[in-house]
């Protein structure tokens, strides 16, 4: 089993989002998945009672109790831990980062976001755990040209301790159409732009977190769903 865990000090960067869309990409690829919403306001559990019995699981858990609950996920045979965060509270931070195997500190792209990384980039390279940043929210290029604050949010983010995973999330309607429908983007419209980041996302993320000696871990994006900039 691996444990995954999503992080960012700051409210409304997309963590719950992007557990939501890569367990569900999870299990599209085979894999059993179990969110644990560390997070007090239970977004994520919010979105599992209006989705139903439909997996994956949620379960609401408290950080202290994270470990034990993972031992326990261990022993069911689960394949993926997602651990949902909260905001603000470096305890819980700190002890999701302990249980995973990878973190993805996500950011949107704004002064004020990528100033607040800087924190939890440190936590996760004092624990010693595998991290990345992930850009979210960022505005679709246009014409083909990445717009500046793109651009300036991964200049920001070198020299933070942490390298930006290849693959982002653009702001699109689609994954808060699909939320609010207790599903996800890639499940209102598979082969939507929205759905088509998900996928290359989640490739990104299972190549890191099941390395294959021999294998390029850099995904070929669809077309036009090229990686968000890094720089
Ligand atoms: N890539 C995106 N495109 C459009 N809206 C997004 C995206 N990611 C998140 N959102 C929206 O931003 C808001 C905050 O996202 P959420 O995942 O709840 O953040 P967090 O869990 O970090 O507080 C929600 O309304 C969500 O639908
Ligand atoms: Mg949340």
């Amino acid at each position: 089993m691996r444990t995954l865990a999503i992080l960012s000090r700051k409210g409304g960067t997309g963590k719950t989002t992007l557990a939501l869309h890569l367990a569900v990409a999870a299990r599209a690829a085979g894999l059993s998945a179990l969110i644990a919403d560390l997070d007090r306001q239970h977004s994520a559990m919010e979105w599992a009672r209006v989705r139903g019995p439909v997996g994956p699981a949620v379960e609401p858990v408290k950080p202290g109790a994270l470990f034990t609950r993972q031992q326990d996920a261990r022993r069911q045979g689960l394949d993926l831990l997602v651990v949902d965060t909260g905001p603000n509270i470096e305890g819980d931070v700190e002890q999701a980062t302990r249980c995973a195997d990878l973190c993805l500190v996500v950011t949107r792209p704004n002064f004020f976001d990528v100033r607040a990384v800087a924190d939890t980039a440190a936590l996760v390279e004092r624990i010693g755990r595998q991290g990345v940043f992930v850009l979210n929210q960022a505005p679709p290029r246009r014409s083909g040209v990445e717009a500046p604050v793109v651009v300036e949010a991964a200049e920001g983010l070198q020299g933070l301790g942490l390298p930006l995973a290849p693959i982002g999330l653009r702001a699109r309607a689609a994954y808060q159409q699909g939320v609010a429908m207790g599903l996800t983007a890639q499940e209102i419209d598979p082969a939507c732009l929205a759905a088509r980041e998900v996928t290359a996302l989640w490739r990104w993320v299972a190549a890191a977190l099941w390395p294959m000696p021999g294998l390029e871990r850099r995904p070929e994006p669809a077309d036009d769903v090229r990686p968000v900039c890094s720089a």
